[in-house]
């Protein structure tokens, strides 16, 4: 099946393209079956004894228990459907940097809205897309850190009027405008702005040399023709999540690689590529231009790409290192926080209908000041079986528990995890630990697969436990709470901390949880972090039509929740069009910097 434009459908469509699913369900079915199965669901939402999936203080008695205030220190905010940013009476907002804008006074207006920006200067302007981001002190400097997750070719290349790339030069004008930039930033009289020319300032691109570490570095798995040794990659691709590490450096996780692979010629089509959407058309034609990205002459290539990146914001000439230790999938973000031991553990989650949540634990401990080059290289990877009793495990992907071999546990982690009988979530999109308690919550961002058809490697995906509606539009937040308040532990126990809902439209288990009202009704919960209050920031990525199912929802958002009441309040909407992603905060905490991605 050809598509007219692959340019214009988003990543999540573009891998149903890539794994045609059967035709949508009726709306009307689609309510009879949740209707049908009232007596289990209802035993969810109205009693949560035996089944007690929600918190406390998320879980009412009726629906006429939905709170209409939220406990913050703000009033919240309405939905929103025009092309504006809202924030709450008392609080502003500004523009601290859009695509285009120069990292370097050599590339001072060089975007203009008719022609994008040029070649030269393509790789020392701001990056498109923006997605996480973090802030690091470096010198009593603040310096921001921020992916730029994907390109719209339309807008960067108007000359080609289908948006796809007809020369190398356009190819190598989309590669340099993602992937991943570090700016210094400073506050003036009319607040943060980047510091133009900083020493710190830095673009990574598509063609940015890297290494890679950890037990497949090297592995034949790694090698081609440009590097047969399998350790020096070029680029880091739909950077998407970030995180950051102990000791001060940022990990950027590599999301829909997929999408940029295609083939000019034959190749074999194995599982691996299979199971990841590897193969036929890419999305921006890198490969009729660069044989790195030709299936048909580099079939190794995609393995080097969807691993968690990890750079050092303090040096710009250092060498970001993509680390296999940690998996290779559709990695969202990278949320680390340490065992009792010390140990470090990493979540990561695989966005994908039906695929996993991973954790990571490193050998060795982190000590202050300590040694850390081997930290993310030399550990165990585990992926999630969430049980339907609320219990939890997490199963090593070892040769003993998989059967396979180390190198194909890393590059075909979802293999691995299949293997050994994970949980198939409902796209898990950011992971976020709380600071002040022994959890960690999941955006499950939704899923129209669900109970409908089995993930790309054939895994059933039933309804219950953590993802308990069919067909799920709306989204969910897991958490989980380790065994022993300890990260480090293999068992855990699990509740939803809200399934996002419609409350006006529906009375069923398409209304959310008892803490979703009309005054606070969201869908596709995606971008999550917590202040250091405890307080949990969500971005929602969804259906923005405020129409049907949606209505009342508006713009995408962002919202904060509290932990321990369950209570959610509207803290800022986006402009139509837009998704709201990545949260992080100066280092006095008075300015929260929001991304807001393909504004209108
Ligand atoms: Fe790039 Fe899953 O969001
Ligand atoms: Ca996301
Ligand atoms: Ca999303």
């Amino acid at each position: 099946m050809d598509h007219p434009s692959l340019q214009d459908i988003s990543w999540d469509e573009f891998d149903e393209h890539r794994d045609p699913r059967p035709a949508d369900n009726g709306f009307d079915q689609v309510v009879e079956r949740a209707v049908s199965r009232r007596g289990f669901l209802s035993g969810i939402l109205a009693f949560g004894s035996g089944a007690a999936v929600f918190g406390s203080g998320v879980l009412g008695s009726s629906t006429s228990a939905r709170a209409q205030s939220a406990g913050f220190p703000f009033e919240p905010i309405g939905i929103s459907t025009d092309s504006d940013i809202h924030v709450p009476a008392g609080y502003q907002w500004k523009t601290l940097v859009r695509w285009g804008d120069p990292l370097f006074s050599d590339a001072a207006n060089s975007y203009s809205a008719d022609t994008g920006v040029s070649l030269e200067k393509s790789d020392r302007v701001f990056g498109e897309n923006t997605d996480g981001m973090e802030l690091f002190e470096i010198e009593g400097k603040e310096v921001l850190v921020v992916n730029s997750e994907y390109a719209n070719p339309k807008i960067n290349l108007p000359a080609a009027s289908e948006g796809t790339p007809r020369t190398a030069d356009e190819v190598s004008l989309l590669k340099n405008i993602q992937g991943v930039t570090v700016m210094e930033i400073a506050q003036d009289a009319d607040g943060y702005k980047p510091v133009i020319d900083s020493p710190l300032n830095r673009r990574i691109t598509h063609e940015t040399q890297m290494t890679i570490d950890g037990p497949a570095a090297g592995s034949d798995l790694l090698k081609t023709n440009a590097d047969p040794a399998g350790l020096s990659p070029k680029g880091t691709m739909n950077n998407c999540g970030s995180g950051r590490t102990l000791w001060g450096t940022y990990l950027t996780c590599e999301e829909n690689f997929n999408g940029y692979f295609g083939a000019t010629g034959s190749y074999e089509v194995t599982d691996g590529l299979a199971r990841y959407g590897i193969g036929g058309k890419s999305r921006y034609a890198y490969e009729k231009f660069d044989d790195r990205f030709d299936l048909s002459t580099e079939p190794n290539e995609p393995n080097r790409h969807g691993w968690v990146t990890e750079i050092d914001p303090t040096n710009p000439n250092s060498t970001p290192v993509k680390h296999t230790a940690l998996g290779r999938f559709k990695h969202e973000n990278a949320e680390m926080v340490t065992a009792k031991d010390g140990r470090v553990v990493v979540y990561m989650g695989d966005d994908e209908r039906g695929e996993f949540i991973y954790k990571y634990i490193s050998n060795d401990v982190w000590v202050e000041g300590g040694p850390t080059q081997n930290l993310l290289s030399e550990g165990t990877l585990y992926v999630a079986r969430f049980n339907d009793d609320q219990s939890g495990d997490w199963l090593a992907l070892t040769p003993e528990t998989t059967g396979m071999s180390v190198n194909d546990i890393l590059v075909f982690s979802r293999l691995a995890g299949s293997k050994v009988g994970a949980t198939t979530m409902d796209r898990p999109e950011w992971i976020a630990a709380n600071p002040l308690r022994c959890e960690a919550y999941c955006a499950l961002t939704n899923n129209k697969n669900r109970g409908v058809k089995p993930n790309a490697g054939g895994d059933a995906t039933p309804v219950g436990g953590p993802n308990p509606r069919e067909t799920n539009k709306f989204g969910q937040i897991v958490r989980w709470r380790p065994m022993s308040e300890d990260h480090g532990s293999d068992r855990f126990t699990w509740d939803l901390y809200v399934m996002a809902g419609n409350p006006t439209a529906y009375n069923n288990i398409y209304a959310g949880s008892e803490n979703i009202t009309e005054g606070n009704m969201f869908n596709s919960p995606d971008g999550m972090a917590f202040d250091t209050t405890g307080m949990l920031w969500i971005q929602t990525d969804g259906n923005d039509s405020n129409e049907g199912d949606f209505e009342g929802q508006g713009n995408n958002q962002m919202l904060v929740g509290n932990p321990e009441t369950g209570e959610i309040a509207r803290f800022l909407t986006a402009p139509k069009g837009a998704e709201v992603t990545g949260l992080c905060w100066s280092l006095d905490r008075k300015v929260a910097f929001v991304g807001i991605q393909h504004p209108g």
